[in-house]
């Protein structure tokens, strides 16, 4: 595998790649690899010539500094997991080879940007999109890999691509859980033995919503989950919605593509999860 901090040194390998026509997968990403990217970069491998993949934690997504603090740096194990998985290219670059100063500019990324986690994290996607943005323009990918677990991440840069005509294929991921539910995060690392116990119950509402969704209707539903989540000690909801999977309003019994995404604190770790309950 190839390692590259300068976006320059980059661009000039990719693009002699991409003269003798090798198709490049991205899979842009924050370290703190766990099985999940790897799937990321599994598919990748399998649909792409080339894989290329960023490790970068963007300070602009972080609206509290101390989660910017303490999110987990872990480079030398993410370098060797990319290696065993074959990924071809690792990008890594400093914060200043990223932003030039101090950057302002916004995109109008309509009223998804504030629904949910933008509710709770503002300015969260501009960041994001900022910083995908930046990313998709240095490596120029074919095709590029985005978890479901950032359902409304994924609904933001899809938003940004088509805004901005990138010439570029966006792919969902199925989120990747450990053997007992719980969704796999690089933030699951600071969960206490305790918090990793009460933090099941997102999967565990997430999951009986998607085995009862045909017994209730949907406030039924959401009372019922919000409920389940509520009464497990330890964890803090943010919220629980039964959301449009296109729009992220709330669902109706009309509604075509119907997704449950969950928020909450568990101990001092804040995760989210969500299950897609009616595929449009
Ligand atoms: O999903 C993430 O890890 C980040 O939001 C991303 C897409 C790498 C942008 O920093």
């Amino acid at each position: 595998m190839k390692t590259f901090t300068s976006k320059k040194t980059l661009q000039e390998y990719l693009h002699q790649l991409k003269a003798s026509n090798k198709t490049i997968g991205f899979v842009a990403t924050m370290g703190a690899l766990h099985q999940g990217h790897i799937s990321l970069i599994e598919l990748a491998k399998q649909q792409n010539d080339i894989v290329v993949c960023s490790v970068f934690v963007n300070p602009t997504q972080f609206n509290d500094p101390k989660d910017l603090e303490k999110y987990p740096r872990t480079i030398e194990a993410d370098t060797k997991m990319l290696e065993q998985a074959g990924c071809d290219i690792l990008f890594n670059p400093e914060v200043n080879e990223m932003y030039d100063g101090n950057e302002q500019w916004h995109l109008n990324l309509g009223e998804t940007e504030h629904l949910l986690e933008g509710e709770f994290r503002p300015g969260h996607y501009q960041g994001v999109t900022q910083v995908v943005n930046k990313l998709f323009n240095i490596v120029n990918p074919d095709k590029a890999y985005f978890g479901q677990k950032d359902y409304q991440q994924f609904l933001i840069i899809s938003k940004m691509v088509d805004m901005l005509n990138m010439p570029v294929n966006l792919v969902m991921c199925p989120i990747l859980r450990e053997a007992d539910g719980l969704a796999m995060s690089s933030r699951n690392i600071h969960l206490t033995p305790e918090d990793r116990q009460h933090a099941l119950v997102l999967s565990k509402a997430l999951n009986w919503l998607k085995d009862n969704f045909d017994k209730h209707n949907i406030p039924e539903l959401k009372q019922e989950a919000e409920k389940m989540i509520n009464s497990e000690p330890g964890v803090e909801l943010d919220y629980l919605a039964i959301a449009d999977g296109d729009t992220l309003h709330p669902a109706t019994e009309n509604t075509k593509s119907i997704v449950a995404l969950v928020a909450a604190k568990v101990g001092k770790t804040r995760l989210i999860d969500n299950v897609i309950l009616v595929h449009g």
